[in-house]
């Protein structure tokens, strides 16, 4: 169970079917604090994650079906460290079949969970996954093809912290729960009854699922959190299917220290940062700057006016207050970690990749059949080819730096590439924010080419290939994925 010190709606069942709107009024629950399993000490048994049927509830009152790793939903933080090789046991109970992939880990293809590393139900998956790989916020999250989406909506994902020497005596905040919180942030759709709901539909392949309520670490926002004087870090993690978050501060700016893949060289202060599905950012809060605070989200508004004009609403995710408890007293670090400008003449080859909306297929009907509507009749698809489990489409050379050049038909893409952290060249043509030139596994695709330099450190056999594609988990789906080998 998440430790959820919900306090409201118990017996407000008349209020259920509300929006983020009427929650809004409402008194703030506490945000809730994801169990963690930390394991920087040391591993003396086998990790077992159970991935199940559950039922959770979010803050309506009712329960909803969901999917939860030894949780009601989501599953565990992990906290591991750099140098230590993570035996799972991983059991499948949830009734279908289903896999498990480590986003952001740099570890071999056989091991990455991807697409050909099915978990029948019933079945254990038993992966040694080295952690070899800087400090780093990672997460994991089901990558069953064709079901990423709906698995992963459902509950199938989780946060992997990955620590190293510098960053466990790095002068920054790391008590769990008290002033180094980690944030799952989605975005839901609840019924008339309050329970969660997820429908495919032709507009929902085009779009992706954008739910009309924010749900932080699995419960409704906004909610409340109490600070201690200091410093406070936030791990946050987009994992929406589809929505792309403007991330701000009520008051003052943000200090983002580290990106997907580990540290900034220095802090970078900003007023807000956009974060597309499947990114993640640290962030540094002052709280003797401000008594009380406000993490907010601005994001495309949902209905019909707003579907015309393409209106943005800010909705408060976490009120923050400070108390008077004296937390951690130092100051925002100056020099973070060493990181060289990104050498883009090192590069030994370039590949280019289109994301293509429109291959002439009827999303409508795929929605109908969709049980298994990507299979091997994806409507999208990159290069003009929909993702094939049977076909390799790149082969890439272990260690020699290339060039990905990514580029779109149509609308906004955030790419991923499995097995790797890449620095990112240029983004829709220009260059990238500089709290987004630091380690990536993520870039956005809008106007232009999005380009990043890349290499690979592990190998990818063509029966365990590495997956590139739309972090849009309905796209992707639908077949805007493609599959490479590294040899
Ligand atoms: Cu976050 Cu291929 O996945
Ligand atoms: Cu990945
Ligand atoms: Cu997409």
């Amino acid at each position: 169970m998440l430790i959820n010190r919900r306090t409201f709606l118990a017996g407000s069942a008349a209020s259920l079917g509300l929006t983020n709107l009427a929650m809004a009024q409402s008194p703030k629950r506490a945000l809730p604090v994801i169990p963690l399993t930390d394991l920087t000490n040391g591993i003396d048994r086998r990790l077992s994650l159970n991935l199940q049927n559950a039922a959770h509830d979010f803050g309506t009152g009712v329960a909803s079906q969901t999917y939860g790793i030894n949780n009601s939903y989501l599953g565990p933080v992990l906290r591991v460290k750099q140098g230590q090789t993570l035996p799972f046991d991983i059991s499948n109970n949830i009734g279908d079949v289903t896999t498990l992939h480590w986003h952001g880990l740099h570890i071999p293809g056989a091991v990455d969970g991807g697409p050909h590393q099915e978990i029948a139900h019933g079945d254990v998956w038993s992966p040694d996954v080295p952690i070899r790989q800087r400090a780093s916020m990672n997460w994991f999250h089901s990558h069953t093809h064709g079901k990423t989406a709906q698995q992963t909506h459902k509950g199938l994902a989780g946060v992997l912290l990955v620590e190293d020497e510098a960053s466990l005596d790095a002068d920054l905040p790391k008590t769990y729960g008290v002033d180094d919180f980690t944030l799952v942030l989605q975005d839901k759709s609840f019924n008339s009854k309050g329970q969660m709901a997820y429908n495919l539909s032709g507009e929902v392949f085009e779009d992706g699922f954008l739910g009309a309520t924010f749900v932080v670490n699995g419960a409704i926002a906004p909610l409340s959190q109490s600070l201690p004087r200091g410093l406070v870090r936030l791990r946050i993690l987009n994992a929406c299917n589809a929505r792309f978050l403007e991330l701000s501060m009520q008051t003052g700016a943000m200090t983002v220290i580290a990106s997907d893949g580990g540290f900034l060289s220095s802090p970078v202060e900003v007023s807000s940062i956009l974060m597309s599905p499947g990114e993640r950012y640290e962030v540094l809060l002052d709280t003797r700057v401000a008594a009380t605070n406000t993490l907010n989200v601005t994001s495309e508004d949902e209905g019909f006016v707003a579907d015309l004009f393409g209106r943005d609403k800010t909705t408060p995710l976490i009120e923050f207050s400070t108390t008077s408890t004296e937390g951690f007293s130092g100051a925002i670090p100056t020099h973070l970690a060493n990181l060289e400008p990104p050498r883009a003449s090192d590069a030994k080859r370039t590949r280019d990749f289109q994301l293509n909306m429109d291959m002439g297929e009827d999303l409508a009907a795929l929605a109908i059949a969709w049980d298994n509507f990507c299979g091997d009749a994806g409507a999208m698809g990159i290069n003009g080819q929909p993702m094939k489990m049977d076909r390799i489409d790149e082969k890439v050379a272990k260690g020699v730096p290339e060039i990905w050049r990514i580029s779109v038909d149509d609308q906004l893409h955030p790419f991923h590439i499995h097995g790797c952290s890449f620095r990112i060249l240029s983004q829709n043509g220009a260059p990238p924010p500089a709290y987004a030139e630091g380690w990536k596994d993520m870039v956005h695709v809008e106007e232009g080419w999005s380009e990043v330099l890349v290499s690979f450190d592990h190998e990818a056999p063509e029966d365990a290939p590495y997956m590139y594609h739309c972090h849009i988990l309905e796209h992707e789906d639908c077949g805007m994925m493609g599959q490479f080998t590294v040899s």
